[in-house]
């Protein structure tokens, strides 16, 4: 692997620290109206979140995980980086889009969007198909990759089949069937189980433990999917039935609650100091069975809770802990692009707790506090939400901004 560039490119995850801080603005500027299912400025909110937040991190670490996990090298790894770009760019148009700048916005976003997921997924799959697994290894990263990112490709194009519609094509009549697969595929079979599946490993140097397998993570991994298509089939036109949805909740419900026992297990006495990357982590376990339990809501007739359901998924579960390991991997990136690549300080050396813990409290409560009140139906209230949210993104780019004056105090090591 080259040993100058950085192994997570920094811009990437710039952008998606900006767009983190820039959803909590959008949401001050931006009350949902209480509607039945999702409004526009509900949606714009989503997706820079799911995109330019979520996924733009995603996507930057895999640059690094998948040659990583897999101990080999990329394929065209400048196409994969560069594919970041109009990934970017494309969320800032489909949000745009959603804000009402105009219906071609619908179609140029989603165009940029699929172009930048296709360009990341052309040379990952190189490097996977090139990849020859080592004799007795027993993880299938290869399959773990590829279902991941092939529900994101596929929820993409549901996506841009949508966002055609909304420009004028017309099969306008198939969005009420899209729009639940797409939520679903992006994020279940991607977000969640991207989260669910990479924390097998990045959940030991956050805790400071020894790596073990985690007893239950071929469990929770089969079980969630398993749900997921239940889930999935339950919605297709023709198969349709509460019945395979229920047993497919119960499925991914049940391995939501055995996450949450697995990682808090990982997480009980961490000899690790370093506490607020672990309770980031510990609350979106927490949201996690909360997605469960909306989501249940939702498939029993209670359409109104949609809108908290899609806010405590994507800020709560997703959120926090992505929140949790930027907290710790972020900082080890930084580390080693300011002190060199053979720096092993510990992010507990450099981050102030105290800048990071008012983060999480003003996190934490934009988040119980949004939910409230959308579970309330009362969207006009979210706008104190943001301006939480906003708060704790500037404790948190606080916190982040003295560490790396710390490190740079510290000098090359
Ligand atoms: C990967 C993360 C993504 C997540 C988590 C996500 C989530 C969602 C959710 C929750 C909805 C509303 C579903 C409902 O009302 O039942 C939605 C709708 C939509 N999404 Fe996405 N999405 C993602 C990616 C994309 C991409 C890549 C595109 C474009 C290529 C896209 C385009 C759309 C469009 C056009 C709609 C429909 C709006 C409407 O008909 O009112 N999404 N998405
Ligand atoms: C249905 C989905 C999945 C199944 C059936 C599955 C299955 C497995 C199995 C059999 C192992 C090895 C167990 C052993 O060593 O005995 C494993 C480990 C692992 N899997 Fe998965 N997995 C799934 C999803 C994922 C996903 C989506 C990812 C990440 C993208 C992932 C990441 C990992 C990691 C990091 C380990 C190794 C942990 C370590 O370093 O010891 N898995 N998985």
């Amino acid at each position: 692997m080259n040993e100058t560039k950085p192994w997570i490119p920094p811009f990437a995850l710039i952008s998606a620290l900006l767009a983190h801080g820039l959803s909590w603005l959008l949401l001050a500027f931006t009350p949902w109206p209480s509607v039945l299912g999702l409004s526009f400025p509900a949606l714009a909110w989503i997706h820079l979140v799911a995109l330019g937040w979520l996924t733009m991190t995603a996507l930057a670490v895999m640059v690094h995980v998948i040659p990583g996990f897999l101990d080999t090298d990329w394929a065209l790894e400048p196409v994969a980086r560069w594919s970041l770009l109009p990934f970017g760019l494309g969320t800032l148009v489909l949000v745009s889009g959603f804000l009402g700048i105009g219906a071609w916005a619908f179609q140029a976003g989603a165009g940029l969007l699929i172009g930048g997921i296709v360009g990341f997924m052309t040379p990952a799959f190189i490097t996977m198909a090139r990849y020859q697994v080592p004799k007795g290894t027993k993880v299938p990263y290869r399959f773990a990759f590829s279902l991941v990112l092939s529900a994101l490709l596929l929820a993409a194009t549901l996506g841009g089949l949508m966002a055609w519609a909304l420009a004028g094509a017309p099969w306008s009549h198939l969005l009420a069937t899209l729009l639940p697969l797409h939520a679903l595929l992006a994020g279940g079979g991607w977000l969640s189980l991207l989260i669910l599946g990479v924390s097998a490993r990045t959940i030991f140097p956050v805790t400071g433990r020894k790596r073990f397998l985690l007893p239950f993570h071929v469990a929770i991994s089969s079980g969630f999917l398993g749900g997921l298509i239940l889930l999935l089939l339950g919605l297709l036109p023709g198969l349709a039935h509460t019945a395979w949805r229920w047993l497919g909740l119960l499925l991914a419900g049940g391995a939501a609650l055995l996450y949450l026992i697995d990682i808090a297990k990982v997480l009980w006495k961490a000899p690790n100091p370093n506490r607020p990357p672990q309770a980031f982590i510990g609350a979106s376990l927490v949201y996690f069975v909360a997605t469960m339990v909306l989501g249940a809501g939702v498939n029993a007739g209670l359409s109104a809770w949609q809108a908290p359901l899609a806010f405590v998924a994507l800020v709560g579960w997703m959120g926090q802990s992505i929140n949790g390991y930027s907290l710790h991997i972020g900082i080890r990136l930084m580390l080693t692009m300011v002190r060199g690549d053979e720096d092993e300080t510990a992010p507990g050396e450099v981050v102030n707790p105290r800048w990071s813990w008012t983060s999480f409290v003003l996190f934490q409560s934009a988040i119980l506090w949004g939910t409230g009140v959308l579970l309330a139906g009362r969207g006009e209230w979210l706008p104190l939400s943001g301006i939480l949210g906003l708060l704790g993104w500037f404790w948190l780019m606080g916190s982040v901004g003295l560490a790396y004056r710390k490190a740079r105090l510290l000098g090359p090591s």
